[in-house]
């Protein structure tokens, strides 16, 4: 039987090898989604940054150390659970990704998922939350759960800021904070 660690690796390979993908000529590298493959929560973030371009690893950067402290906050270590990104090349010089980048890296984000199968989906910023709930407001609908159809089943979804927004700003850091610790009892909800 193949494992999940095997799925992964091959999703990984036929990355590496899919020369369709944007924004490879500009990068370092791919980056690909890291942890537990099976973790319970799967975050999503947006693409990669400096750091992670140079290490090849998610969240690795100055974000990524705010996560492994929220993380840290509510008992969790980075390999309790899996991190990942929708765009999975740094686009120059940090800008957005396009919608046309977002759309080639889609389906490789859902074959993620499906491998993965996490009870909770903690969409971080409004890219990978736009994945999910399209039409909603991240300042509307952040820190609340919410259970959306995905590929014909249900799905939970906890939409978080990103962390890099809050490092901007110490109100969007206190709310980050603050819906960050509502995990363990969404967790407990959905397992209950
Ligand atoms: N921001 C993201 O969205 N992803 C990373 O991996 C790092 C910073």
């Amino acid at each position: 039987m193949t494992t999940k660690e095997d799925q992964l690796k091959q999703l990984r390979d036929r990355m590496e090898q899919d020369m369709s993908l944007p924004l490879r000529a500009e990068a370092t590298q791919l980056v690909f989604g890291e942890g537990n493959p099976d973790a319970t929560i799967y975050f999503l973030g947006e693409a990669p940054g400096q750091s992670e371009d140079k290490q090849g690893r998610p969240f690795v950067g100055r974000a990524g150390k705010l996560l492994n402290t929220l993380l840290e906050h509510i008992g969790m270590q980075r390999a309790d659970v899996y991190i990942s990104n929708i765009v999975r090349f740094r686009p120059p010089n940090n800008r957005p990704p396009t919608s046309a980048e977002i759309a080639a890296f889609l389906p490789y984000v859902n074959e993620e998922i499906a491998i993965i199968q996490p009870l909770l989906i903690v969409t971080l910023g409004r890219f990978s939350l736009a994945k999910f709930l399209p039409t909603d407001k991240i300042t509307q609908v952040h820190g609340t759960l919410h259970t959306v159809n995905w590929q014909g089943r249900p799905i939970h979804v906890f939409p978080l800021y990103h962390p890099a927004a809050s490092l901007r700003s110490p109100e969007m850091r206190s709310t980050l904070e603050e819906d960050f610790n509502k995990i363990p009892s969404v967790l407990e909800r959905l397992q209950s």
